[in-house]
């Protein structure tokens, strides 16, 4: 086995994907592999998909898995979009490794996609404040500060008004890619939406670079031009395929990087 490769996965609100990585290259070695979000929303209907996708390649080495969750000590903490209580206090890494015998590691969806566009995306080399957003199901955030991430930061569930509901929400409710469709809002709506909550994160963060990624990416032609924030935009370089590519590198950081180093608080 190739110490460079590893199979990356995405769970996300509509499809499960997997694609093996080259971790040098920050790039897919061939095909990805597409599995609809199995309904219901259960850890058996879920772990099935990881492994139809694990067979498809005949996969035997690591494996770096993204959860749209807050994920802490390998243990699912939040699953807000896919399953909710169901799969709190699973330990999916484990649950992967006794179901396909391949070393695992889970982490946010959005803190894998982050740490692709930091290492081989728009990020590169970036040493300021850099936050990362990704546009689906819901909304995913990733913080980077000289390039260290602060991992779980969540802040799809940062609470916004609605006007027509006239209370206050998550923002993800609000402008997520999922809303834009449910809502049947046109770009510019849609985008209004989103530059207000962008104003919002920044009031907070004071970002240097905000990022953005996920299904929506392809789509920027659409909305960059609404956009209004106090710092630079870039579209996500890998896109959508940033989640697979930053599960898949740092499931190679955990098993030969963080393996071998001692704990320090430096
Ligand atoms: C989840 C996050 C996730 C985001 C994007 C949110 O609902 O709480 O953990 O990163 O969706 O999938």
């Amino acid at each position: 086995m190739k110490k460079n490769l590893a199979l990356g996965i995405d769970i996300g609100g509509s499809g499960v994907k997997g694609a093996i990585v080259d971790v040098k290259k920050g790039d897919f070695l061939g095909e990805r592999i597409r599995i609809p979000t199995p309904s219901p929303h259960t850890p058996k209907n879920m772990l099935e998909a990881i492994e139809k996708i694990v067979k498809s390649f005949n996969w035997t080495g690591p494996i770096g898995c993204g959860f749209p969750g807050v994920i802490r000590a390998q243990i699912i903490e939040t699953a807000a979009n896919v399953g909710g209580k169901n799969f709190v206090g699973i330990n999916l890494a484990e649950e992967i490794g006794k179901m396909c015998g391949c070393e695992t590691w889970v982490l946010n969806d959005a803190d894998a996609a982050g740490i692709a566009e930091m290492r081989y995306g728009v990020g590169k080399g970036n040493r300021g404040v850099v936050m990362v957003f990704t546009i689906g199901t819901g909304i995913g955030s990733a913080m980077f500060s000289d390039g260290v991430l602060v991992p779980n930061m969540e802040l799809g569930h940062l609470k916004m008004r609605d006007k027509s509901l006239g209370k206050n929400i998550d923002a993800e409710k609000i402008c997520s890619d999922a809303i834009r469709k449910s809502r049947d809002l046109n770009w510019k709506q849609w985008a209004n939406r989103f530059n207000k909550y962008l104003r919002y994160v920044h009031s907070l963060c004071w970002p240097n670079l905000i990022v953005i990624g996920g299904g929506a990416a392809a789509k920027s032609d659409k909305f960059l031009k609404y956009l209004d924030v106090d710092c630079d935009i870039a579209i996500a370089k890998l896109q959508n395929r940033a989640g697979i590519i930053g599960a898949a590198a740092e499931a190679i950081r955990a098993k030969f990087e963080l393996a071998h180093r001692p704990f320090t608080i430096m």
